[in-house]
């Protein structure tokens, strides 16, 4: 069935979900893919939940609700996510994985649609550099949890064009968030100052400056911060901290966003945060 507002999201993972779920409550048709059942049923299971805990808090009807969930269409197969204006690829950060998965998804873009990506750290001009059109393609950098966070960070890569940027700007308002543009440079904007605090933090713990919840409180307490940076990271993925200070350090080539070694050793351990139930807090 035609429908005005339409987009794709590829991959359905913490970011995919979320995204498809802020498109979804304004009003546009979504096709969320992975290739991984599992992961869908996941992610209809978590938007579902949230839904239904926004009405119990009387922030949206039931109607609202049920009508957004209606939108969102889980698919398997590449072929259907159909032909879109925007599509938002959130797949796993891997180059190369991303690169393939970029390469064959530009087939299912509308003849001016734009293609975006979520990756928190991979560089726009690359990945850019392997579409057919690299004009128009675009870095629309949403955060965790995505429902909640107001910002996109809009990044422009080398090719990307002002019309792109235009449109992904009025995009982003429209489903609700703030967009602030910055051009493709190594962990943007976001990430070059968030990570470093972030791995400062685990070097203070590695140091035995203080505990995990001590180094917490005083950042919350101290810098009037949501959360502590220990408990941020645990939210994140410690195995994505390490893959953004990774590119920081190899990227901008400073010793000052080396890893910390208790970072390295966590996610050898497979202690990677809040999705595997244990990074440097435990989760029920
Ligand atoms: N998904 C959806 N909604 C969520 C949520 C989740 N995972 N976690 C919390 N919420 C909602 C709650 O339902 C609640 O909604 P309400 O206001 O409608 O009732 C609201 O958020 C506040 O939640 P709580 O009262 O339970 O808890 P807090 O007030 O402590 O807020 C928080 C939780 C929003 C996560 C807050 O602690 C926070 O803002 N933390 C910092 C998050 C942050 O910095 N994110 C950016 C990470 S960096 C990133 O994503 C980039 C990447 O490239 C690394």
């Amino acid at each position: 069935m035609a429908h005005d507002k339409c987009m794709a999201v590829i991959g359905a993972g913490t970011m995919g979900r979320g995204i498809a779920q802020v498109f979804a409550q304004s009003g546009y048709k979504v096709r969320m893919f992975d290739t991984m059942p599992a992961a869908l049923d996941s992610a209809m299971g978590t938007i579902k939940k949230l839904l239904e805990k926004a009405v119990a808090k009387e922030k949206i009807t039931a109607d609202a609700a049920r009508q957004a969930l209606e939108l969102i269409t889980p698919v398997r197969k590449l072929a259907e996510i159909g032909t879109n204006p925007l599509i938002v690829e959130a797949a796993t950060e891997k180059p190369d994985l991303k690169v393939e998965v970029l390469k064959e998804t530009q087939k299912h873009l509308a003849a001016d649609g734009i293609l975006a990506t979520n990756t928190s750290s991979i560089s726009i001009t690359r990945l850019a550099a392997a579409t057919d059109h690299p004009d128009r393609f675009i870095g629309m950098h949403f955060f965790n949890p995505v429902p909640v966070m107001k910002l996109v960070e809009v990044v422009r890569g080398l090719q990307t064009s002002d019309e792109t940027v235009r449109r992904t700007v009025a995009w982003a308002t429209e489903v609700g968030k703030t967009p602030v543009e910055c051009n493709d440079h190594p962990g943007f904007v976001s990430n070059r100052v968030l990570m470093p605090m972030i791995n400062e933090a685990i070097f203070a713990l590695q140091d035995g400056v203080a505990t995990a919840e001590a180094i917490d409180n005083i950042m919350k307490l101290g810098m009037n911060h949501p959360m502590g940076p220990l408990a941020l990271a645990d939210l994140i993925g410690l195995d994505v901290c390490l893959f953004i200070l990774e590119v920081l350090h190899r990227d901008l080539g400073e010793d000052r966003y080396r890893p910390c070694p208790l970072l390295r050793k966590y996610v050898l351990a497979g202690r990677l945060g809040c999705k595997s139930k244990q990074g440097f807090y435990k989760y029920e």
